[in-house]
């Protein structure tokens, strides 16, 4: 019996969009998970526009306070976003700011938390250029962004079908190595030991382990 607790992903979809192709992405990534890995998917949909006001007045918002708390719990972060304008979209931004407040829980909740970004867009760049933007968001919260794959999804009309589902195998097979890669690297930071062991007993020498 393996007693070993699964490495815990939160994953979270920038768009809030009922056939939301990042949304869809984000599903295919939930049920590709490897062994021992498990994806719990979270919403920002009722995540209120910040207001510096309202926050002095009333603290942080339920939906905000609990998914903090289910990123401060998880093993890692995966948000899935689509590409507004060359860069991210404001509802996905101002759900990261909210999770942000107050600045003494940043630590709690981000620091090394390790965070991967994926995304889809109908267009032929696959959100590149919206990944690029959340680069210093996740640096300057202190998060451990991990930059071991991409997954770039282009031409999301003809990849997805009306249920949202995969139809190319080469993106599922994507969606597929991307989430084993980022479970992998969050397992070997969680269990460094566990990696050294396992490294050894594949015969690797100390260096690739
Ligand atoms: C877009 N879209 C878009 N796509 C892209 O690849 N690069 C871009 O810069 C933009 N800019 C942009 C701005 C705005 C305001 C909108 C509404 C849309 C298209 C976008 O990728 C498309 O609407 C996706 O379907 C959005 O993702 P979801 O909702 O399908 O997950």
């Amino acid at each position: 019996m393996n007693s070993v607790p699964p490495i815990s992903i939160i994953g979270i979809s920038g768009s809030t969009r009922r056939g939301s192709f990042n949304s869809a992405l984000l599903r295919a990534a939930a049920s590709s998970m490897p062994q021992g890995g498990e994806l719990r998917i979270e919403s920002i949909a009722s995540i209120p526009l910040y207001n510096g006001d309202e926050e002095a007045a009333r603290g942080i918002p339920e939906a905000v306070a609990r998914l903090k708390d289910a990123i401060a719990e998880a093993d890692g972060l995966l948000l899935v976003s689509p590409e507004y304008n060359n860069s991210f979209p404001g509802v996905a931004k101002n759900g990261i700011d909210w999770l942000s407040r107050p600045p003494a829980d940043i630590a709690r909740v981000f620091s090394g938390k390790p965070v991967a970004i994926a995304g889809a867009s109908p267009g032929g760049f696959g959100t590149l250029l919206s990944q690029n933007a959340w680069l210093p968001v996740f640096k300057t919260l202190g998060a451990e962004l991990w930059s071991g794959g991409r997954l770039l999804v282009s031409r999301a009309g003809s990849v997805f079908d009306a249920n949202g589902e995969i139809q190319d195998p080469r993106v599922r097979e994507n969606v597929r190595s991307f989430v084993a890669g980022f479970v992998a690297y969050v397992s070997a930071r969680k269990r460094p030991v566990d990696a050294r062991i396992a490294g050894e007993q594949r015969g690797l020498p100390p260096a690739r382990r």
